[in-house]
């Protein structure tokens, strides 16, 4: 089996680091769960995981939300991480680390690296004139705007003029491209590298990165006036994190070997303005980006302003209630929401978001599929072989099945796919189902027939349970349990303990409640 691109036992991944202006919804859950789960299959896969998400606590967006609701900066951000933690913790969201901007680790990271920048000679000083959207911490040109409004946002844009300091982008274009020619899959999918690379071909300006209007920042180290601007600050955490500046032997083992996931409206912070930054400092650019869709509803971006505006026109509430993480768990259970977020849309493409989705999606797959086939073995194990699974059979029908499954699951892993490993896996769900309505166990004499039957229905269910593993960690190790193996599935390691012929039989096999009950349509 092929190892990812890096080709080292190490995967760092890396979640956008999440605004604090207001709560998590489930576009933020969309980016954060498929994160978790490449995290997680990599650990089944036995490689040293970091996996790493947080908040983007300073700029002038935050400031505004905090001023709003007349607290301090510091306070609101406080609490709003908080909730973003919490979301996580809801969604079993197994990062090793939380970084949040406003701590002193990324202070001194931040200052660090940025000082570097400027004794390298890639930041001077300027005048700032320009259009900016608060919402999106970020310039237009008057060719971009909408209506003369922020083409995200839909919000008027402001005119902004500062002495500032300016990070000399342009000196980075031909090295830019150069990298880009070099390593052809650092930016994902092709698309996206390509709208990158014309990006650049196009000609690229200095930007302004630094701030007076404004105190709620990083302080710029050789020139305490000013603080620096939120995207210049927020895009270091991936190096606080891993100990830039302060333990180089821990930050020589996770860099560059990084694979950023990301939307696809910050593309340019992350595949032009990052790679350079890096450069300038002295350091390797990042080894991979991977640039995701968005979720829509009714083919709007879901963002925290749009959900911020309707609650203010008292529109669409029931709807709203609809999109928070917490709601649609309280409402599904975790791993069915999780694994809506995994299957319905692929990493890479845009996806409508809709209550009637998770429901189809919740019959087909999880009710239908998985909870029927673990419900009949354990019925059937339970009628025809006293409650004691037997073993499986070497030479099943279900093999050749599995071994497919499990041969396209981490293919698909690889290639931040985790919709195509889900298909793969419930591909060997279908199987395995297709089995048994086939050989009828349940209307045969007990016997060696029905034992090798049901024997490869449960190994199959066996190696099922430990590909969905990243997906649904809750459910596989309720399944685990139920077929009688010991320990967890999670601590299983991959590929060799999904290999035809590990479930030994002579188990207890628990029948239990329904995973999955039916939800109407
Ligand atoms: O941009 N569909 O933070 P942010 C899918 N702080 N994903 C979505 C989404 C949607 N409708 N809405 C948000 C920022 N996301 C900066 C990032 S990184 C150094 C700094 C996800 O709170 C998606 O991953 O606006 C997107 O890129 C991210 O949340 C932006 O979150
Ligand atoms: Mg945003």
């Amino acid at each position: 089996m092929g190892r990812y691109a890096t080709g080292v036992a190490r995967f760092y991944i890396t979640t956008p680091i999440y605004y604090v202006n207001d709560a998590p919804h489930v576009g933020h859950a969309y980016a954060t769960v498929n994160a978790d789960a490449l995290a997680r299959w990599h650990r089944l896969i036995g490689d040293d995981v970091f996996f790493l998400t947080g908040t983007d606590e300073h700029g002038a967006k935050v400031a505004e939300a905090a001023a709003e609701r007349g607290v301090a900066p510091a306070e609101w951000t406080d609490i709003t991480s908080e909730r973003f933690r919490g979301a996580w913790r809801g969604l079993e969201v197994s990062n090793d680390d939380f970084i949040r901007t406003t701590e002193a680790r990324h202070h001194a990271t931040v200052q660090e690296f940025l000082q570097r920048i400027y004794d390298n000679g890639f930041i001077e000083l300027g005048t700032y004139r320009g259009l900016y959207c608060v919402s999106c911490e970020d310039y237009y040109t008057e060719e971009q705007l909408v209506d003369g409004k922020c083409p995200v946002h839909g919000r008027p844009v402001i005119e902004m003029q500062e002495d500032n300091y300016f990070f000399k982008l342009s000196a980075f274009e031909q090295r830019l491209i150069e990298w880009y020619e070099s390593a052809p899959d650092a930016v994902r999918p092709a698309g996206k590298r390509n709208e990158a690379l014309s990006f650049i071909r196009g000609g690229l300006r200095d930007i302004s990165i630094t701030r007076t209007s404004l105190d709620w920042g990083v302080p710029v180290p050789w020139d305490e006036r000013h603080v620096f601007y939120v995207w210049y600050d927020a895009l270091i955490n991936y190096l606080t994190a891993i100990g830039y500046g302060h333990d180089e032997e821990r930050f020589e083992e996770w860099w560059p070997a990084v694979h950023h996931l990301i939307g696809k409206e910050i593309l340019r912070f992350h595949c032009v303005w990052w790679p350079a930054m890096c450069m300038a400092a002295g350091i390797d650019p990042p080894a991979h980006v991977f640039v995701h869709g968005w979720l829509l509803v009714g083919g709007q971006k879901l963002s925290k302003s749009m959900v911020a505006a309707r609650a203010e026109e008292g529109e669409g509430l029931a709807k709203l209630t609809e999109i928070a993480p917490e709601l649609l768990t309280s409402d599904f259970g975790v791993d069915a929401v999780r694994y809506h977020l995994l299957r319905d849309t692929p990493l890479g493409t845009d996806g409508d978001f809709s209550y009637e989705s998770i429901v189809a999606r919740y019959n087909s797959d999880l009710a239908n599929n998985l909870g029927n086939l673990v419900s009949r073995v354990a019925t059937v194990v339970g009628s025809k072989c006293g409650g004691i699974g037997p073993a499986p059979d070497a030479d099943s029908p279900l093999r050749p099945a599995a071994e497919e499954a499990c041969k396209s699951a981490s293919d698909a892993w690889e290639r931040f796919a985790p919709h195509e490993a889900l298909e793969a896996t419930w591909r060997l769900i279908g199987a395995a189902n297709a089995h048994l309505e086939a050989t009828e166990p349940w209307k045969a004499e007990p016997g060696p027939a029905v034992d090798a039957v049901l024997g490869s229905a449960l190994e199959a269910l066996r190696i099922v349970t430990l590909l969905i593993t990243p997906a649904m960690p809750e459910t596989a190790e309720a399944i685990w349990a139920r077929i009688g193996l010991s320990g967890s599935p999670g601590g299983e390691r991959l590929p060799d303990a999904a290999a035809w012929g590990g479930y030994p039989g002579g188990l207890a096999v628990e029948k239990g409640a329904p995973l999955f009950p039916r939800r109407k349509p």
